[in-house]
């Protein structure tokens, strides 16, 4: 059941009685409606009557209106207006372009702009790699969708993707300093995608793909990378590899098992699923078995398109067939990023002892993570109101701070593994079950990323040209 958060947060402006008990009974009416107030500002006062801002969490559209009508209903209160909080925030949009440079007078103008412009662009016609050194392509990112896997919301296509790209590009700046803009497309065509990426490619010096859906995205990302000299990274991918290569150290470290004796259970082969079974066979696990909405992956299944068949080809040793069920027996690892409650606490006991369960599915785990604990050593899943939140925030901007800055032409697994272990070494001795993973606001997080993607950026460029 959903529970008030501020995701869904309202400020309901009203008219009370001036007396004594008023702020009282508000209060009290919003915590009997099962709101929880966050704010109480009086913005005016009269003598027969205050105009009061409440503000607070609930969780559904349904319960702020019950909230307001509860409100309403004491003696002598009027509802006036509600607004609400999140959508506020999006008035406008969240992003805006402003200018690095003064532009006071003829002089600033004739140097910023015409004619003196005239003489960076032909410095850049003759050596096309000072674009990265005179022009915004130094620190700017495309934030590519085409809309069609939006959160959990599906395919809503490029206009209703905006806000959450907008959001993207807000985070890649406030957490690493990195310039990243919206490119939200409206074509859902694998030829016309590349083209056109391709095309808008001379801005920018990385490219950060964005819920498009899978398969598609293993072919975008796999052919962009082939045709781009900038590096393109499919965030639902790899960043999401990164965390939980991350978290799964660290984890492992809490129960004391190694790796390399770990049976891992990765359930959903979609886009996560599938980057982080890549990412996890870089450090030979004794097995990985993965299932998906058809059972477990092996060989011997049909239609297996050409992600599976990878896969099936890579994993699973003993050719187990069977159910999700099955796969959970005697594993010491579960990783979901499929879809909710597919198990329970009985299916967790049947793992090896000292359990480690990830049910990522969000909003909804596949494992409600109270039932999980009962049997499980450490539990960690993809939401803010549990420990443990495996968050791709904690990934991509120090990941592109590393790659911009040493002007990285590619992105390869070594970079994506320095970045995991970055993470994973931040938590350092303040490990234990409930602190895998640090929280997303700490600072430390970015640039120990970022350093780390650098160092090995480097260190290939190095070894490229030597
Ligand atoms: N940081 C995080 O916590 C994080 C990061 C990435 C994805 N996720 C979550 O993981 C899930 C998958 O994301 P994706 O982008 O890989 O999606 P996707 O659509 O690319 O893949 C989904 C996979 O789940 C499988 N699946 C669907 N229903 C299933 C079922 N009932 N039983 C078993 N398998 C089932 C599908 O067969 C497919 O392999 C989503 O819920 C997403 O929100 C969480």
């Amino acid at each position: 059941m959903p529970v008030p958060g501020p995701g869904y947060s309202i400020t309901v402006r009203l008219e009370a009685p001036p007396s004594a008990s008023a702020a009282g009974d508000l209060t009290t009416a919003v915590g009997q409606a099962g709101g929880v107030l966050t704010a109480f500002d009086v913005v005016e006062s009269h003598s027969d009557a205050i105009v009061v801002d409440i503000t607070a969490n609930v969780s559904s559209a349904d319960h702020a209106e019950d909230l307001t009508k509860a409100l309403n209903a004491l003696p002598g209160v009027q509802v006036r207006k509600v607004s609400d909080r999140t959508f506020l925030m999006h008035l406008g949009g969240k992003l805006e372009v402003s200018p690095k440079v003064a532009l006071r007078n003829r002089d600033d103008l004739s140097r910023a702009y015409t004619p003196g412009v005239a003489r960076v662009c032909q410095a850049i016609a003759a050596n096309p790699e000072d674009a990265r050194r005179l022009t915004i392509k130094r620190n700017t990112v495309a934030v590519v969708t085409d809309g069609s896997a939006v959160l959990g919301l599906g395919n809503i296509g490029p206009s209703a993707a905006l806000p959450v790209m907008e959001g993207k590009a807000a985070l890649f700046k406030k957490f690493a300093g990195v310039d990243a803009w919206p490119v939200c497309l409206d074509t859902q065509d694998t030829e016309e995608i590349i083209r056109i990426v391709r095309a808008l490619a001379p801005v920018y010096a990385g490219i950060n793909l964005e819920d498009i859906a899978a398969p598609r995205c293993f072919e975008i990302e796999a052919r962009l990378r082939e045709q781009l000299d900038i590096p393109v990274f499919h965030d639902d991918q790899h960043g999401t590899a990164i965390v939980v290569v991350a978290a799964l150290r660290n984890a492992l470290r809490v129960v004391g098992k190694p790796i390399e004796k770990c049976k891992i259970v990765v359930s959903g082969v979609g886009a996560a699923g599938s980057a982080i079974i890549r990412l996890l066979l870089r450090k030979a696990p004794a097995d990985i078995v993965a299932a998906d909405i058809d059972g477990i992956v092996h060989s011997g299944r049909g239609n297996l398109d050409d992600n599976l068949s990878w896969v099936a080809k890579n994993t699973n040793k003993d050719n187990a067939t069977g159910t999700l069920h099955d796969a959970l027996v005697d594993a010491d690892v579960f990783i979901g990023v499929s879809a909710p409650n597919l198990f329970g606490a009985e299916q967790v006991a049947t793992m090896a002892d000292n359990a480690v369960v990830f049910a990522l599915a969000n909003p909804d785990p596949e494992i409600d993570p109270l039932e999980a604990q009962k049997h499980a050593a450490v539990v960690a899943t993809g939401r803010s109101d549990y420990p443990n939140q495996i968050n791709n925030v904690l990934a991509f901007p120090g990941v592109f701070r590393g790659l911009l800055d040493a002007q990285a032409h590619h992105i390869d697994d070594e970079m994506l593994l320095a970045a995991a272990d970055a993470i994973a070494d931040v938590v350092d001795d303040r490990l234990n079950a409930s602190f895998i993973v640090p929280s997303v606001f700490d600072a430390a997080v970015a640039p120990a990323v970022a350093e780390a993607v650098r160092a090995a950026a480097r260190k290939e460029e190095v070894a490229s040209t030597s």
